[in-house]
């Protein structure tokens, strides 16, 4: 089994739960290096010698069953600390001689308040006035396994916190990973720095001379292509790329005509002027719009959107010879996602088209230098790398861009129309110092004119939504609650200069029940 980084860490070994990236983001916070694994990929461990701490997340199984979601139990013998997080410490639990009952009755979900019954490193400053944690879970530990004591119970719990002091091992029921737990930060601070005693020594600033070294060293003289869209992702890795082989690596931006006003040709300009890119900018926008014609169905339009991109991109690509590898902007979490922990599949919900996701079948190595990575640390690196503010604290676009914000056909008028209502949507956040307090904001046109009175003359024209976000990774998300004064004063510039629109709506709901985009 190979590592994404060949340096100490904390191995999370990922049961399936909706919040386990957030658990290894909680330990690299505290500046030590985490890797998540399947349970599958423990057997294939030959070397545990990297390995300095161990946490098991939760997860849908449920060790009641005759099969549920297992570890080889050698793990226990290696001398690494283990924390069982809610699945994990059922696991912990059930491997170790305890018992595990189906709780329906006292389950808990939500907020829970802990007691607590013994002393732990675990806890140390943990508990203060606010003991509430959350919980997530209808199975309980009933009986300790053999040699472990109770640190803490809850009013349906009992074994809530449960230790083997000596070799230590650890399991809680709740999660100090998400946020609704009261100082969950100080359980991962103690396990990493009082019971498996790691050094604070994982800092992304720290890895890039490390990553330009390993690019020099896999492509040596040979050339890289790279497909630029200007999102932070792959922005960040042409410029890692580009510091370590300069000239041979080939850029190519592809202007699908369905980008936001100006904002494509002024990032073009910024990596042609001030980073000295070797770019190209390929105008594709007429042969969007004549494969978009009257495609109003939001998958259709995904797909088109997703080959006429590797298309143009292959053909583009063939007009330099002697490439040898892809770069692309990959991160972590797509790594994690696309090896789901239990086998199954996540549903499809929408088929996303990603600059990243480009052609497997052609003959190219693959670069991905940022595959290690979490999103918010990939902006710090860009952020050392000297990138722009305008493209490092860009909001998230999708690839298919305004086509799945333009509900219904699209049509050159529409995109014209689009461009100038988010333009103003977007600069006004940014005047009105919101923009960064917010995860994701765009305008889309529904596909519906509706009746208005302007002067004295009688419009009929399209309806603009906003779409405004928080979030922390894009899974879920709240609308944003602005002022009345911002929601009058927006409304009332969108009318007043944008022909085309005579209604203004605000879209209040979160993610789920509905996604982010529209389509
Ligand atoms: P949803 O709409 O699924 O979106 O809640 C979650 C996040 O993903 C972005 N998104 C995409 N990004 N290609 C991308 O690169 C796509 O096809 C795509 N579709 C949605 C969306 O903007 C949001 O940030």
């Amino acid at each position: 089994m190979q590592f994404q980084n060949r340096q100490d860490k904390i191995l999370i070994i990922d049961f399936g739960s909706q919040v386990t990236k957030l658990i290894a983001r909680r330990v690299r916070d505290l500046g030590v290096y985490s890797e998540i694994i399947t349970p599958e990929e423990v057997k294939k461990i030959n070397d545990y010698s990297l390995i300095k701490g161990i946490i098991l997340s939760g997860g849908p199984s449920t060790v009641t069953k005759k099969k549920f979601q297992n570890v080889p139990k050698n793990i226990f013998k290696k001398k690494i600390p283990i924390l069982g997080i809610c699945y994990g410490l059922q696991l912990i639990a059930k491997l170790l001689g305890g018992k595990i009952k189906s709780a329906k009755k006292k389950r808990e979900f939500g907020r829970a308040f802990l007691i607590k019954k013994n002393n732990s490193l675990l806890i140390k400053n943990f508990f203060n006035s606010n003991s509430s944690v959350w919980m997530s879970h209808e199975d309980a530990v009933v009986k300790l396994p053999r040699k472990f004591k109770i640190i803490a119970s809850t009013k349906n719990s009992k074994l809530t916190i449960i230790e083997n002091t000596k070799e230590k091992i650890y399991g809680i029921q709740f999660h100090p990973e998400v946020t609704h737990t009261n100082n969950g930060k100080k359980i991962f601070k103690n396990f990493l720095f009082l019971i498996c005693k790691v050094k604070k020594k994982w800092s992304i600033n720290l890895q890039k001379n490390r990553l330009i070294k390993e690019i020099k060293k896999k492509v040596k003289k040979e050339k890289v292509i790279c497909a630029l869209s200007g999102g932070v992702d792959s922005s960040v890795a042409a410029l890692l790329i580009n510091k370590a082989i300069k000239k041979n690596l080939i850029c190519i931006m592809v202007d699908t005509g369905l980008m936001r006003k100006n904002e494509f040709r002024d990032t073009f300009k910024i990596f042609k002027k001030k980073y000295k890119l070797n770019i190209k900018l390929i105008n594709a926008s007429n042969l969007f719009l004549k494969k978009l014609k009257g495609i109003s169905n939001p998958e259709k339009k995904r797909k088109i959107i997703g080959k006429l991109f590797i298309k143009i991109f292959e053909r583009e690509s063939k007009k330099f010879k002697n490439v040898k590898f892809l770069a692309q902007g990959t991160l972590y979490p797509d790594i994690i996602e696309s090896r789901s922990s239990s086998g199954s599949k996540t549903s499809k919900i929408k088929s996303h088209h990603n600059v990243g996701g480009l052609p497997k079948k052609m003959k190219f190595n693959l670069l991905e230098p940022l595959k290690e990575f979490f999103k918010d640390e990939v902006r710090v690196l860009g952020k050392n790398l000297g990138l722009n503010e305008s493209i490092l604290l860009r909001h998230p676009f999708p690839g298919p861009g305004l086509a799945i914000r333009i509900l219904g056909n699209i049509t050159k008028e529409k995109i014209k129309i689009l461009q100038e209502t988010d333009y103003i949507f977007i600069n006004e956040l940014i005047k009105n110092n919101l923009y960064r307090k917010i995860w994701q904001a765009y305008a889309a046109i529904l596909p519906i004119k509706t009746v208005g009175v302007m002067g004295d003359s009688r419009t009929y024209e399209y309806t603009c939504l906003l779409r405004a976000v928080t979030s922390e990774d894009g899974m879920t998300a709240d609308y944003f609650n602005f002022s009345k004064d911002f929601i009058d004063k927006i409304s009332n510039k969108i009318i007043n200069n944008v022909k085309g629109i005579n209604r203004v709506v605000y879209d209040i709901t979160s993610k789920p029940p509905s996604t982010i985009e529209l389509e």
